[in-house]
């Protein structure tokens, strides 16, 4: 069974084409920087504009790439959503004329389903029921994973989303685009005790998140500072990065002390690429002997891997979408 999965839920133009054995027979995507970097984040309009110019072309460079012709997919599937609309309504258009013009089933794949299925694909061993972290630019939660379609979440955010709060620190120090990564990379050369930055919610008694006040403190210690050389630079990302990774550590450790039937910990998103958080995640696995599982950081962040995979799992669970299916602006996963 062959899947050709779309993803154009942000900036990303990606298409990929895998089998039932989860071999990547093809991978194309096209990052929009150059159209955004300008104004220093994602400009929906654009982003819309240019998932309708890329689309087709992508396609067929991913057909060419694993040397098949559009009649042996078996299954289409997009992202249809949570994410910016404009761009969830092109990839879903074309996954659907593409399924009714060679009368194959539709796969309508939640953004954050895809996320949190796309560790399964690489770690045969892992299975249902898994704790799942999942951290990106829309979305920090703690959820449990049953099954295909089955969540039950334990706790989220209350105002920012973890990858947001890093790409506003991030903007702050002058990276102007989803810098994340940059901080992550700064941080390498700092000291982690160099600012004593708040670890909000930490004693919250429940598993929800807030980092906005996190945020701010970074942000008033910067106004604070008159010059900011590469070593101070270096020491606020790796005390913000160290701050982030101690909430997520305290509690996930809470999360699985109310979950002892747990043996699998698993993380999901474009933050779970952070090399300090999975190291924290490996440290957590061993000392509570959990298998601590991820995707390859490539494809933490958003692919059209990870939404090909999602359709072929939910096919196989006997789920499939009608062409009428509209794309959601929003879509938590405990209503799928
Ligand atoms: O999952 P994703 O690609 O898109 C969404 O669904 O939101 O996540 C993007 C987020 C951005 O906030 C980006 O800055 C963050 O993931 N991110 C990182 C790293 N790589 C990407 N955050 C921290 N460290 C990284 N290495
Ligand atoms: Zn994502």
């Amino acid at each position: 069974m062959i899947c050709l999965g779309i993803e154009s839920s942000c900036d990303e133009t990606a298409v990929a084409i895998i089998n039932d054995k989860g071999e990547i027979l093809a991978h194309q995507v096209i990052t929009q920087f150059e159209e955004h970097s300008q104004y220093g984040g994602v400009v929906p309009e654009i982003a819309s504009r240019s998932h309708l110019n890329y689309i087709d072309k992508l396609i067929n460079k991913a057909l060419f790439e694993a040397n098949l012709s559009i009649n042996d997919i078996d299954i289409f599937s997009a992202g249809n959503g949570p994410g910016l609309i404009g761009g969830v309504i092109v990839g879903v258009n074309m996954a659907k004329s593409l399924a009714f013009a060679t009368n194959k089933p539709f796969i309508a794949v939640n953004h954050l389903e895809a996320h949190a299925l796309m560790p399964m694909m690489f770690n045969k061993d892992l299975k249902f029921p898994y704790m799942l972290l999942l951290v990106s630019g829309g979305h920090t939660q703690i959820l449990i994973v049953e099954g295909v379609g089955k969540y039950k979440m334990l706790g989220t955010t209350i105002d920012d989303a973890c990858g947001e709060c890093f790409d506003k620190v991030a903007k702050m120090l002058g990276w102007d685009y989803m810098g994340g990564k940059e901080i992550e990379k700064s941080a390498i050369n700092g000291n982690p005790n160099a600012f004593d930055f708040p670890r909000p919610m930490l004693h919250s008694h429940d598993l929800n998140f807030s980092f906005s006040g996190l945020k701010t403190s970074v942000r008033t210690q910067i106004e604070k500072l008159k010059n900011i050389d590469e070593k101070t630079k270096s020491d606020i990302c790796a005390s913000f990065q160290s701050a982030i990774v101690e909430i997520l550590d305290k509690k996930l450790i809470s999360a699985i002390k109310q979950n002892k039937n747990i043996k699998y910990l698993v993380a999901g998103g474009g933050v779970s690429s952070n090399s300090a958080i999975r190291k924290t995640l490996e440290t957590i696995g061993s000392d509570n002997n959990i298998t601590v599982s991820f995707a390859p950081p490539k494809y933490c962040t958003d692919n059209g891997v990870m939404i090909a995979y999602a359709g072929i799992l939910n096919y196989i669970a006997g789920k499939t979408s009608s062409l009428s299916t509209v794309p959601h602006p929003r879509w938590n996963l405990e209503d799928l």
